[in-house]
Order: C-alpha cells, then sequence, then structure tokens
C-alpha cells in the first residue's frame, strides 16, 4: 500500500477533527478523547509547516490568529438584530398568544419554544459555505468586526457540512460562557490574583471584545444558534423549527431544549420544565423564548418598532439583585480559613431570598470595595452559593469606610494572620478554636499522629457534638462511663438503640478497647507529637526535623520563628506559621494541658551539635528577614555589637560605624522602631542565649572533614571514576553537588575541564587538581 499524499493526509486529518468537532459542539455525542483529538491536530500543524502551500484558511489550525487589531471594524448588518419583547406572567404570556390568534384568525397555534441563553448575540456570516465575517450585535443595525475572536470558538464552524446551503447565510445566535468554565476561571483568577469575572455573561462578551485573539482562544467559549439573518441563493425551510434542524445539519450547535409546543398551556408547561431545570444546566439561562413557527404567519404579524411581533422572551425571576449590605462578618471554616461574608437586607433572587453572601476572600472585598451601606449586587446562579459580584458606586452613603480583616479569630480570639502572597486568611488557634476543632482532633488521633486506634471520624464527632471533647487534651479525661453515657446518647438520638440495650445488656468491649488505645497514645515521639499539632504547614517531614535538631518540646515551644530556620529545609513561611501557632496562649494551654494529663514524649534529647554552626548573632539577623540586612550586613552588625542588647541601645551612627551603608543602617533603625521587633530580637538574643547552653559540640565535625563542604568535581581523572572520587569524598562528609554556585566550597578539576572551572575561577572558589585530591584521600585514610 502506498502511503498517501501530504495532501491527503492533510485532508483526512481536517476532515477527522472537524467531525470530532461536530460531534462534541453539535450532536454533545463526544467521539475521541481530548487526547486523540489534539494528537490528530499536531499531526496536521506539522503536516502544514511542512507544506505551506497546502494551508487554508478553513483548516483546524487556523482558528487562531496572530496578529492583534487596533480595533474592530464597523460592521453594517443587512438585517438588522432585533430584540425581544417581555413577559414577566401567564397573563402576558397569555395576552401574546391571543394577539397573534385574533389576527391570523387561527386557533391552533405551534410555537417554537426555546431556552434564552444569557450571553451575547452575534451574526455569522457564510459565502460559499465558508465564515467570511462575523459580529456583535451593538445597536442593532450596526456592530463591531469580531471574526477573528469568533474563529477561535470551536462550536462555530469554520466551514459548512453537507450541501444545499445558500451562498450567502447569515446566522444568529448566542456566545456563552459554560458555567463550569466560569467558575473555574475565577477560582484561578481569585487564587492568583488575575481580574474576577461578575458572571458567565460579561465573561463572554469581555472575552469577545478582546483585540487579542490569542487572548479569546484562551477563553472557554461556546455558542448556539437560534436564527438566521440575511439568506440569498439558496432558502431556507417555512418554519423556525426546521430552520434550527437544518442548522444543525449545516454544523450549527443548536440547544436541545428547543422543542414544538401547542397553545398557552404548552408554552407554560415548557417554561415550567425549564425552569426546574435551570438550576442543573451548564449555562445562565434568563427565561425561555417563544417563537410562532411557520414562517407565513411570521411575515403576517411582522414587527413593531425593533421587535417581532410573533415572538416573545418569558423571563425567570433574576439571578441578580440589588440590595444593602448591612454588615461584613467573618466566618471559619474546619480548616481555619477565615472568608468575608455580606450581611444584606433580604432580597428576592434567583428564585429564593437571600441575606448572606459570600465574598470569597479579603482580596475580593478589596476589589470590589464594597463597604458596610453600599448598595451591592447580588447573583445566585443555580446551586452555586450566593455571591456579591458587584457594588453601585453612585448610591455609596456618605462616610463609609473600607473594611478591614479582623485580627481575632471571632470564634475563639487567636490572631488571624495571612501568609505572603496568599489569598487566604486563617485563625492561628489550631488547638483552641472550636470552629476547628473536629478537624484538629481527627488529625490528632489519626496513625501517623498519636495513633489512637478505633478514634475515626464517626466518634471525633459524636464526641465534640455532645460535648465530651472539646479539646485534643480532653480526650485524656474520657473514661468507660463517658464512652458508654455518649453511645447512649448517640443511639438515643438517632433511634438506633439496640433491643438488646433495651432488655439491659449494654456492650462495653470496644469502649474498653477504645480507653485501652488512648491510654497507649500517651506515650509517643516527640516528631509524632509535633505533627499531631495540626500545625500549619507542619507535615510529617517537618515536625521529623524539628524533632532531630531541636529534640526537646519545652525548648521548641518556646522558640521565636526566626530560630526555626536553624533547621535545613525550614524557610520563613513554616517558621513564621510555627511562630504563630506558639504564640496562641490557647495552644500553649492546649499542650500543658496534654502533658498534665499523662502524655509523654519518650525520645526527648539535647540538640543536634550540627545547630552549633548557625548559633551566631549574625544568622539570626539574616533570619529575621530585616529589609537590606544581607549576610553581609549582619556579619558587620554581630562583629560589632557584642549583644542583642547592645545593639538594641545603639544609636544609627553607631550602625554606620560598624561599616553598613546609610541606606542599610537607616532600614535596620527603622525597623527596630517598631517594637513589636525590637521584642522579637530581644527574645532571638534570649533564645539563642539558651540553645548555646545546652547544644552540645558538634561530634561530626572532627569525624567528617568535609563536613558541610559542597564539592564540585569536573573534567576526568586518571587514579578513578568522577563516582568513585565521589563517594569518598562523600565518605568524609562532602556534599557532592553538580553545578557550581556561590555556595560551592570546593572544586575538583582533572583533565580538561570545561565551563565549571572557568565559573568556580570567576566566583573565587578553592580548585584542586588530582594531585591535591589524592594527598587529601591518602592524608584522611580514604586514599586511592
Ligand atoms: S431570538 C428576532 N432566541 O435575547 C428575534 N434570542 O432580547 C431575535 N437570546 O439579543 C432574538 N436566546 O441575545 C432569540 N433562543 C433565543 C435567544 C435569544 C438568547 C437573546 C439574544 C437577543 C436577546 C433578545
Amino acid at each position: 500500500m502506498t502511503p498517501p499524499t501530504p495532501a491527503a493526509r492533510i485532508a483526512d486529518l481536517r476532515r477527522q477533527l472537524e467531525d470530532a468537532n461536530y460531534r462534541y459542539y453539535v450532536l454533545d455525542e463526544p467521539s475521541i478523547p481530548d487526547a486523540e483529538y489534539d494528537r490528530l491536530l499536531r499531526e496536521l500543524e506539522a503536516l502544514e509547516a511542512a507544506h505551506p502551500d497546502l494551508v487554508t484558511a478553513d483548516s483546524p489550525t487556523q482558528r487562531v490568529g496572530n496578529a492583534p487589531a487596533g480595533k474592530f471594524a464597523e460592521v453594517r448588518h443587512a438585517i438588522p438584530m432585533l430584540s425581544l419583547g417581555n413577559a414577566f406572567s401567564d397573563e402576558e404570556v397569555q395576552d401574546f398568544v391571543r394577539r397573534i390568534a385574533d389576527r391570523l384568525k387561527r386557533p391552533a397555534l405551534r410555537f417554537s419554544a426555546e431556552p434564552k441563553l444569557d450571553g451575547l448575540a452575534i451574526s455569522l456570516r457564510y459565502e460559499g459555505g465558508a465564515f467570511v465575517q462575523g459580529a456583535t450585535r451593538g445597536d442593532g443595525a450596526t456592530g463591531e468586526d469580531v471574526t477573528l475572536n469568533l474563529r477561535t470558538i470551536k462550536a462555530i464552524p469554520l466551514t459548512l457540512r453537507g450541501t444545499g446551503w445558500p451562498d450567502v447565510l447569515e446566522v444568529r445566535g448566542e456566545v456563552y460562557m459554560p458555567r463550569a468554565d466560569f467558575e473555574t476561571y475565577n477560582e484561578y483568577a481569585r487564587k492568583h490574583g488575575g481580574k474576577v469575572l461578575a458572571n458567565p455573561r460579561n465573561g463572554a462578551a469581555g472575552s469577545l471584545r478582546q483585540l487579542d485573539p490569542r487572548i479569546t482562544a484562551q477563553r472557554p467559549l461556546a455558542f448556539f444558534a437560534y436564527g438566521t439573518g440575511l439568506v440569498e441563493g439558496g432558502e431556507l425551510p417555512d418554519s423556525h423549527s426546521a430552520t434550527l434542524k437544518q442548522l444543525r445539519g449545516w454544523g450549527f450547535p443548536v440547544s436541545s431544549l428547543s422543542e414544538v409546543v401547542e397553545g398557552v398551556e404548552g408554552l407554560l408547561d415548557y417554561y415550567r420544565r425549564i425552569g426546574e431545570a435551570r438550576d442543573g444546566l451548564p449555562f445562565d439561562i434568563d427565561g425561555v423564548v417563544y417563537k410562532l413557527d411557520d414562517g407565513e404567519g411570521q411575515r403576517e404579524m411582522g414587527f413593531v418598532s425593533r421587535a417581532p411581533r410573533w415572538a416573545i422572551a418569558h423571563k425567570f425571576p433574576a439571578q441578580e439583585q440589588m440590595t444593602v449590605l448591612e454588615s461584613i462578618e467573618v466566618n471559619v471554616g474546619r480548616t481555619g480559613a477565615v472568608t468575608p461574608w455580606a450581611l444584606m437586607q433580604p432580597v428576592h433572587v434567583g428564585g429564593v431570598t437571600v441575606t448572606r453572601a459570600t465574598l470569597h476572600n479579603a482580596d475580593q472585598v478589596a476589589r470590589l470595595d464594597v463597604r458596610n451601606g453600599d448598595t451591592v449586587i447580588v447573583r445566585r446562579a443555580g446551586d452555586v452559593i450566593p455571591e456579591v459580584v458587584g457594588m453601585v458606586p453612585e448610591r455609596r452613603p456618605d462616610g463609609t469606610v473600607p473594611w478591614r480583616m479582623p485580627s481575632a479569630c471571632p470564634v475563639c480570639g487567636s490572631e488571624i494572620v495571612r501568609e505572603e502572597g496568599e489569598a487566604v486568611w486563617r485563625c492561628s488557634g489550631e488547638l483552641t478554636c472550636p470552629a476547628q476543632r473536629k478537624e484538629t482532633i481527627i488529625h490528632f488521633a489519626s496513625r501517623r499522629a498519636m495513633d489512637i486506634e478505633g478514634l475515626g471520624e464517626r466518634f471525633v464527632e459524636d464526641l465534640s457534638d455532645l460535648g465530651f471533647v472539646q479539646h485534643v487534651a480532653d480526650l485524656y479525661k474520657l473514661t468507660l462511663d463517658d464512652l458508654l453515657e455518649m453511645k447512649r446518647r448517640v443511639d438515643e438520638r438517632d433511634g438506633t438503640t439496640p433491643e438488646t440495650v433495651k432488655s439491659g445488656k449494654v456492650a462495653t468491649k470496644w469502649a474498653e478497647n477504645l480507653i485501652e488505645a488512648i491510654d497507649r497514645s500517651r506515650r509517643t515521639t516527640l516528631e509524632r507529637f509535633l505533627f499531631g499539632l495540626g500545625i500549619q504547614h507542619v507535615g510529617e517531614s517537618t515536625a521529623k526535623a524539628l524533632a532531630h535538631w531541636f529534640g526537646d518540646l519545652q525548648v521548641i515551644r518556646r522558640l521565636p520563628w526566626p530560630l526555626f530556620k536553624q533547621v535545613p529545609d525550614i524557610g520563613g513561611e513554616v517558621a513564621r506559621s510555627l511562630g504563630h501557632f506558639l504564640d496562641q496562649p490557647g495552644n500553649q494551654q492546649a499542650i500543658d494541658d496534654l502533658l498534665a494529663r499523662g502524655v509523654v514524649i519518650g525520645d526527648t534529647h539535647p540538640p543536634s551539635g550540627k545547630l552549633r554552626a548557625g548559633l551566631e548573632l549574625a544568622t539570626v539577623l539574616v533570619d529575621l528577614e530585616i529589609p537590606k540586612v544581607t549576610r553581609v550586613r549582619a556579619e558587620q552588625l554581630a562583629s560589632a555589637f557584642p549583644s542583642v542588647q547592645a545593639l538594641l541601645d545603639a544609636p544609627v551612627h553607631n550602625f554606620v560605624t560598624a561599616g553598613l551603608p546609610s541606606d542599610a543602617a537607616n532600614a535596620f533603625a527603622t525597623w527596630l522602631e517598631d517594637e513589636t521587633n525590637a521584642q522579637l530580637l530581644s527574645r532571638c538574643g534570649a533564645a539563642l542565649d539558651e540553645l548555646r547552653a545546652i547544644t552540645p559540640a558538634d561530634v561530626a565535625v572532627s569525624a567528617g572533614p568535609l563536613d558541610g563542604k559542597t564539592v564540585v568535581l569536573t573534567g576526568s581523572l586518571a587514579s578513578m571514576s568522577r563516582d568513585e572520587a565521589g563517594e569518598k569524598l562523600e565518605a568524609l562528609g562532602a556534599k557532592v553537588a553538580g553545578s557550581v554556585s556561590k555556595k560551592t566550597h570546593l572544586v575538583v578539576a582533572g583533565e580538561a575541564a570545561g565551563s565549571k572551572l572557568a565559573k568556580a575561577q570567576e566566583l573565587g572558589i578553592e580548585i584542586w587538581d588530582e594531585a591535591q585530591l589524592l594527598a587529601f584521600l591518602v592524608q584522611h585514610g580514604s586514599g586511592a
């Protein structure tokens, strides 16, 4: 078999891709997985790149143009794009039907009933079956040419399918953003500080109005056709429903919710059914549209001002309403996340009365700038939680002030904190906050933490709900009677009291086992204990590192946060989170309670000797993250001032005398002026002294002459392979790295060493040749 010519394969790929599009968007029956679609598209792209002469404008690869337009050209609609009259009640629908029946003198009327999509009306022009121009509705007479943007929407065919289309065909319909895509888009924007879309309609409109089609291409837009405009050189069926069917055949998505119904009853029944389905639909609709189905009737009815007399929109209750914001309160979730909520004057929206709406997070409040007393726009679409999407500046009363996140948790009073670059604020009262209670206890008891066998989520819920356990320490005062009493009350509450109990027999084995498991968990390790506290960002490996380096809960619980950065792999974020946790009196109390109820940490030991090297004032000054105080500046300060107290007492010019440039000296002085900073520094000084007193000398230093040294091997060695050399160096304590950086201590350069050697020379790093390496290895008993 001969392989197909490129032209034939290109044609075949295009057909397959168009087919997949048609099945996906029009028939709603995806035929191939996304990955396969992408593969075909890539193959087509590659073939076209190799044969540029075979590229055509209607190829699926040509949807996204890359030339941003300066501005959109105007398009005059050959046939105006009309609007629709509205009906808000059954009576208005009855009037509509009566008007038609009276004029046409026909009692039995058939209507095409369709969902009224909440998006943006557009008109698509096809010539000879090819998409040539697309425009927005504009004022109905003139719109904007958004052809390049519309081409990026895969639901819009670039060429028509089948046969029999007119020479010129204008198709009209709605571009919209599916609800799920809208939510995903906003979630991403909220997390990454992007522009949040108020609703899917704004999303669709904003996306189509992008001057750069590459941006539009990234927005999840879709399309439904609901009618036609100009038709030349051909004919369409003479009923609306048949036209929709024909459009579908030519490759346009048409809503599968469209139906032909009869008389007022048919219309109202359709309205009711779609209304019930509304919340579950994948897109927003703001009503339904009734259109007299037969063309002759339509022509006879004609138009009034700018709307047809043969069609009407029957609206649903609005999904957006205005009301007055009375206050903003915050809610603390199970994980400690603090979210702002709007409390509002009651308003009917999306079919229910709403008094609370989410504001998502503090950034969103700032972005919307909503304040107490503002008139706000509330949206409730589908089963999504009502949310505030905007406010009306003209209606702002005098004397409002911007909202600020409260500093204390409304539930437990602990500090509310936010990490740098994060949208979420959190309550730092992990162990005290009742809002976080269940989650905390479940985590504390879990297998990898205190490992209380048998204490699952269900028990924790019940123990907490019935008030037996408020804090983790309460677990350790539970008695057998408590557990049996709890079980009795749960059964009573749920109506699940077993017959045996009613007749006086109570099962107790489970409770005995649980009490025993709780008791067994009392004896634990520092690592499990720390992990069990459920401190934000302190997972198992961090807990393990803390236990290894500091060894003692009593030491750890008193450390100011910068000292935690002494542990390799603990950075500012984790250290601050630990600090916030330990700063909350409630958390400290909980630790005291646990110890008082017999929890014993069995593996307490002095801090690791490896800590000693970092126990320097200079290191702590760096770890405090003071603006402009770099390593060099910190060392200058540390050598000029013998103690933290001396630093605290010094006037600014002494920092300059110590060698700091004036901007760094001023930055440090300004930092110190803040009382909390001065206190923190003073605490760090005390902690440093204490750690120095209890940390043993680092025995490991003498064991490995290269301990703590990073070595890079480059070039080839004559006496051994690089891997062998690396192993020998590691045995002497070195860390062998692959690339040279400022952190490298030593570079061993063999024959034909290249760029790494050059870099080491540039950075002034110590360099050895092979002879020096061998001499060193021999000297340390690790000869070749
Ligand atoms: S027909 C001559 N059908 O509603 C009739 N419009 O107020 C013209 N719309 O601008 C419109 N879904 O954006 C029609 N199934 C549907 C519709 C629909 C949504 C929008 C369209 C139009 C507005 C009319």
